[in-house]
């Protein structure tokens, strides 16, 4: 790191697409119920994008609010970096089409990391500001995560919903992010995944029949545990890297998958309900989406403080995870 140059959140914004899917919908198309949904995963309801709009509509909308919120003209961006599973196409890069759409001319890249994607997001684009590769990025996650949903399978079609969240990180003088943690296991691959779609198994009248091209998670507990060990020791070993302990840390943002799961992680740290932000009832599990969003509507929920110490911790298929610690700084 270039002495005095580091990376910080100068401002964010989030987008949900317009219509309501409360839990009771999939009773109508899958053996489930609404009191089985709250009980296991905390969700009420989520968001589901309209037929047009593909995941750069949600993103462009949350990366405006982002800039405004920043006071940053879109001209002032250096490089747009932006997480997703459910890309626009499969080239050119989402962050591309929100580029386009933007209107402006910078260098623009999609990462894959599934729900943890935005916490390699965030790790790349301090990384940028912080080699002086970059002054100004817009960090986005935004799925619509509807298209890959089977909705025969209750185990999963429940769970997910549609959104997007940005940010716009900033070079500073004293440091807003403090460090990243990421991890990776692909010895598990195959209990998260979309099975086709992809080089290994491109798309087929066979692939679209089996319904393949929808997320799969044959071991959904498995996953669960895997998420809670995993989350809580990336957030250990973060903090104390950076000569923290759970004890300073003012507010927890995990990965919105499962009340459950975020009050697992919370509970391993020691940290207390009233420091978690658990705001999944209405959104669902955004995947890359659920972090940047989680931060926005706690910040404009007044949740958030200059000074503070926010810890953001994410799981997802890969199996990937990663933290993130941040001085916050943003007003
Ligand atoms: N409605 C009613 N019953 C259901 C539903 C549903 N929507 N989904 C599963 N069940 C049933 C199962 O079929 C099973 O029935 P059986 O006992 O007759 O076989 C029963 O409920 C228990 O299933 P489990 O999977 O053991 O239930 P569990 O309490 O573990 O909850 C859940 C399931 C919520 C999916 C949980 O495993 C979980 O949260 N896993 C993590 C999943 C997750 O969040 N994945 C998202 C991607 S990864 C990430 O973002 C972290």
């Amino acid at each position: 790191m270039t002495v005095g140059r580091h990376a910080t959140i100068a401002g964010l914004g989030s987008h949900l697409p317009e219509r309501v899917v409360p839990n009771a919908w999939f009773e109508g198309l899958v053996d489930t119920s609404d009191e089985w949904i709250r009980e296991r995963t905390g969700i009420a309801e989520r968001r589901f994008a309209a037929d047009e709009e593909a995941t750069s509509d949600l993103a462009v909308v949350a990366a405006r609010r982002a800039l405004e919120d920043a006071g940053v003209s879109p001209e002032q961006l250096d490089l747009i970096v932006c997480a997703t599973l459910t890309p626009d196409t499969p080239i050119p890069a989402t962050a591309v089409w929100v580029q386009r759409k933007l209107g402006v001319s910078c260098p623009a890249f999609d990462v894959n990391a599934a729900c943890a994607g935005f916490s390699y997001a965030i790790a790349t684009a301090t990384a940028f500001v912080e080699s002086g590769a970059a002054d100004t990025v817009l960090v986005l996650g935004a799925e619509v995560l509807s298209r890959v949903l089977d909705f025969t399978d209750r185990s999963t079609c429940v769970l997910f919903g549609d959104g997007a969240g940005a940010v716009v990180l900033r070079r500073s003088e004293t440091p807003g992010v403090l460090g990243s943690l990421l991890g990776a296991d692909g010895r598990a691959a195959e209990i998260l995944i979309i099975p086709a779609g992809g080089s290994a198994r491109p798309a087929s009248p066979e692939t679209v029949v089996a319904r393949d091209h929808s997320i799969r998670m044959p071991a959904g507990r498995e996953v669960f545990k895997r998420a809670v060990v995993e989350m809580a020791a990336a957030c250990r070993a973060l903090l104390e890297k950076a000569g923290h302990t759970p004890d300073d840390v003012d507010v927890l943002i995990p990965h919105q998958a499962n009340a459950r799961i975020m009050v697992a992680v919370a509970e391993r740290l020691g940290i207390g309900p009233d420091r978690a932000v658990i705001d999944v009832a209405e959104v669902g599990n955004t995947s890359a989406a659920s972090i940047p969003i989680a931060l926005d509507r706690a910040y404009r929920a007044g949740r958030l403080r200059p000074g503070q110490l926010v810890l953001l911790t994410s799981f997802g298929a890969g199996l990937a995870w990663g933290a993130t610690l941040i001085r916050w700084t943003h007003a």
